[in-house]
C-alpha cells in the first residue's frame, strides 16, 4: 500500500487498552476437558433428534432448504415466532442475530457513541460492560445488594443515571444471580431512564427460563419506547449450537443495528433459521419451553437438597429463573478464582468464579443438567470442601 493511501495516526481515538471478556475465555479453555462441566450457563442442549420427535415430515422438509444467504434481518417466520413472545411486537420489532451477544453489541453501538456516559448492572454477564469499555464510552455501574437478596440498589441508579446518560443495562433475569426484577423494580428503572431519556439495553436471554410459574418473565420491551430487548434460543430453548439470537426493538433501531452487523456477521445461517423457526413455533416451543423448565427444577431440588448437607459453608442466593445460581462460600483462606481452579485441578469438576462476574466469595454454578451428572459434579465439590475445610 502506498504510504499516501494510509489513514494519519491522529485520525484514530485513544481507545483505552483492550479488556478482554475473561469470563469466556476461561471457561472455553476448559470446557471440553473436563469431567463434570457444571459452569455452562444453560440447560443440557437438545439433540436434532430430540427437537424433531415425532415429526419426521418436518425434519425431511430440512432437506429442502436453499442454503442461500438468510435474509438480513432473519427469515420472515422466525421474526414472526419472536415476535410473538412479547405481548406488543411484530416481526418489524425483531432483528435476527448471531446469539444475544450480536444484538447486545449491535445495540450498544446502534445508539451510543464513544464518549458516551452508559450505566450498566453489577454483577452482570461481562459482555455488556466489557464491550462498553472497548468501544470508548464511560461506563459506569450500579449495584445488585447481596445483602437483599440480590435486588437492585435503587438509590445507586438514580445517583449514578446523569442527564449524560445514554444508556441504562440490565441483565434480566440476571445472570449470574438467576434472579428477575420485579414489576415495581422494573418500573424504578423506566423511570430512571425517562428522566434523562436514555435507552434501556435489557439483556433477557433468560427470559422462558422461569423455575416457578408458566409465564415467561415480563420483558422491557412491552414497557418502554426507548428500549432493545435480547434474547436467543441459547437458554430457554436449549439450543446454543443454532447460534440464533435477537433484539425486540422498534424498526428504525433494527435497521440501525441491521447497518452494524453487515460490518460483523452479514446474517445468519440459514439452516439455523429454519431450525429456529420450528422450536420456537407454537407448538413446538410449548414441549422445548417445557423440557427446560423440567431440567431446572429437577436440578434445583437435587442443589437444593445437597446444600443441606453442607454444614452451612455454601448458601444458596435468591433464584427466578435460569439453570444457574451463585453459591456463596465460606471458606476463608480461597478467593473465587482459587476455589475454581483447585476445584478444576483435584477433581475435574468446571464452576465459574464470581470475581468475573463482580461478586468475590461467590461461585456460579449451572444445575439444569441430567441427575445422575450433577449429583456427581456436586459430590466431587463436597470432597473438595472437605480437603479445604479440614
Ligand atoms: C446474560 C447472557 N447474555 C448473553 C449470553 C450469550 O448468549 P448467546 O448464546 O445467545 O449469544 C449469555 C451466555 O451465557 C448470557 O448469559
Amino acid at each position: 500500500m502506498s504510504s499516501s493511501a494510509a489513514p494519519p495516526a491522529a485520525a484514530f481515538p485513544a481507545f483505552p487498552p483492550f479488556l478482554p471478556f475473561e469470563l469466556e475465555r476461561d471457561l472455553s479453555a476448559f470446557e471440553y476437558e473436563v469431567a463434570y462441566n457444571l459452569s455452562e450457563s444453560g440447560v443440557h442442549p437438545l439433540s436434532v433428534a430430540e427437537l424433531y420427535e415425532g415429526d419426521p415430515g418436518a425434519f425431511d422438509r430440512l432437506r429442502d432448504v436453499s442454503l442461500y444467504y438468510a435474509p438480513g434481518a432473519g427469515l420472515p417466520a422466525l421474526r414472526e415466532a419472536i415476535a410473538s413472545t412479547y405481548r406488543t411486537a411484530d416481526a418489524s420489532n425483531v432483528l435476527v442475530t448471531v446469539g444475544a451477544v450480536e444484538a447486545n453489541f449491535a445495540g450498544l453501538t446502534a445508539v451510543t457513541r464513544p464518549g458516551d456516559e452508559v450505566v450498566v448492572m453489577s454483577p452482570n454477564y461481562q459482555q455488556v460492560y466489557g464491550a462498553a469499555v472497548n468501544y470508548g464510552l464511560q461506563v459506569k455501574t450500579f449495584p445488585l445488594d447481596p445483602a437483599r437478596g440480590f435486588a437492585p440498589d435503587l438509590a445507586a441508579l438514580r445517583e449514578a443515571v446523569t442527564e449524560r446518560t445514554r444508556l441504562i443495562a440490565v441483565c434480566h433475569p440476571n445472570n449470574p444471580t438467576g434472579r428477575a426484577l420485579t414489576p415495581e423494580e422494573m418500573a424504578a428503572v423506566i423511570t430512571e431512564a425517562e428522566r434523562v431519556g436514555a435507552w434501556i439495553l435489557s439483556d433477557e436471554v433468560y427470559r422462558g427460563s422461569e423455575r416457578r410459574g408458566g409465564d415467561f418473565t415480563p420483558s422491557f420491551f412491552d414497557a418502554y419506547d426507548k428500549v432493545i430487548a435480547t434474547g436467543s434460543t441459547s437458554k430457554a430453548y436449549g439450543l446454543p449450537g443454532f447460534r440464533i439470537g435477537w433484539a425486540a426493538t422498534d424498526a428504525g433501531t433494527v435497521d440501525q443495528m441491521w447497518a452494524r452487523r453487515e460490518y460483523l456477521t452479514l446474517c445468519t445461517a440459514t439452516i439455523a433459521n429454519h431450525m429456529a423457526a420450528y422450536a420456537m413455533a407454537s407448538p413446538v416451543r410449548d414441549r422445548v419451553v417445557e423440557r427446560t423448565r423440567t431440567l431446572i427444577r429437577e436440578g434445583y431440588a437435587v442443589l437444593e437438597r445437597w446444600i443441606g448437607t453442607q454444614g452451612g459453608r455454601l448458601a444458596l442466593t435468591p433464584h427466578d429463573a435460569a439453570a444457574i445460581t451463585l453459591l456463596r462460600f465460606d471458606v476463608p483462606h480461597l478467593d473465587s478464582r482459587q476455589f475454581v481452579t483447585r476445584l478444576r485441578e483435584r477433581h475435574d469438576v468446571l464452576l465459574a468464579p464470581g470475581d468475573h462476574l463482580g461478586v468475590p466469595d461467590h461461585v456460579r454454578l449451572s444445575f439444569g443438567l441430567p441427575e445422575d451428572y450433577l449429583q456427581a459434579g456436586l459430590d466431587r465439590i463436597a470432597a473438595f470442601l472437605d480437603e479445604e475445610t479440614r
